[in-house]
């Protein structure tokens, strides 16, 4: 069932939605060569736990790390791992939950170590678009399937891959609510949005192929041919006006 916050639900989600952001904006300012993806995520953390919040995705589905950190051609779910140093030319995506007062704000970017390839520059700049060009379509009266097709168009265009397998949310005070949120779709299909509604939207997109491989680990998904993958993620209210991105860092 596809919930419809309350005024009182939507300050809440504000708050946790500008936390994440901040976490998220932490998580930036620290992926510089030479981190590992666990210093990251201990950094990111104590961020949020020292703002009242908390990590869900820590121990979600037995999940070991607090958040995620995806680097290259790994696309999401990636574990927190002492191993893993960022190198300069690296791309990571950075995937931040935060819990606060019991609502969640999801949000995600794919940042640059030093100076990355042309080709990653614009898989990032494409994906980052898409983002926005779904953000637009979020508004009353448009049904969930205008996101999706105007994702994947944007993505397609650009000659990348909408990943298929993996989609977006409804969010609040669990992770992961109804409605479901494919960044594909048909214009005008799917359930109709309505004020009040909280959706995560987060194109997944790969460079060579919408495949992708789970790793041994059973967490990490990589893009099937190896090629680079990347992630942005806001979570926005449906409002009677322009649709409001909760996952900003002041509001
Ligand atoms: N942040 C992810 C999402 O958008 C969830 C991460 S999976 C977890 O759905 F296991 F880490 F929680
Ligand atoms: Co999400």
């Amino acid at each position: 069932m596809i919930q419809v916050k309350s005024a009182a639900e939507i300050a809440k989600m504000i708050k946790a939605g500008e936390l994440a952001a901040r976490a998220l904006e932490h998580a930036g300012k620290n992926a510089r060569a030479g981190i590992s993806t666990w210093e990251l995520d201990r950094l990111v953390n104590e961020f949020i736990v020292s703002h009242g919040g908390h990590c869900p995705c820590k121990g979600y589905g037995g999940f070991p790390g607090h958040n995620c950190y995806s680097v290259n051609e790994e696309l999401i779910h990636a574990i927190p791992s002492k191993k893993k140093i960022l190198k300069e030319g690296d791309i990571v995506s950075c995937d931040i939950v935060a819990e606060l007062n019991g609502y969640m704000g999801d949000n995600t970017k794919t940042f640059r170590i030093g100076k990355v390839s042309e080709d990653k520059e614009r898989l990032l700049q494409a994906t980052e678009s898409a983002l926005y060009k779904g953000i637009e379509q979020a508004v009353k009266g448009n049904r969930i399937g205008d996101i999706g097709y105007a994702i994947d168009s944007t993505v397609s265009g650009a000659g990348y891959f909408v990943v298929k397998q993996y989609i977006g949310h409804g969010i609040g005070k669990e992770m992961h609510e109804d409605p479901e949120v494919p960044n594909f779709g048909k214009k005008g299909r799917g359930p109709r949005l309505v004020p009040g509604m909280t959706i995560a939207i987060e194109p997944m997109v790969n460079e060579s192929t919408e495949n992708v491989r789970l790793l041994r680990d059973n967490w990490t998904v990589v893009e099937a041919n190896g090629k680079m993958s990347a992630h942005f993620e806001h979570t926005v209210l449906i409002t009677d006006d322009k649709p409001l991105i909760l996952t900003l860092t002041s509001h």
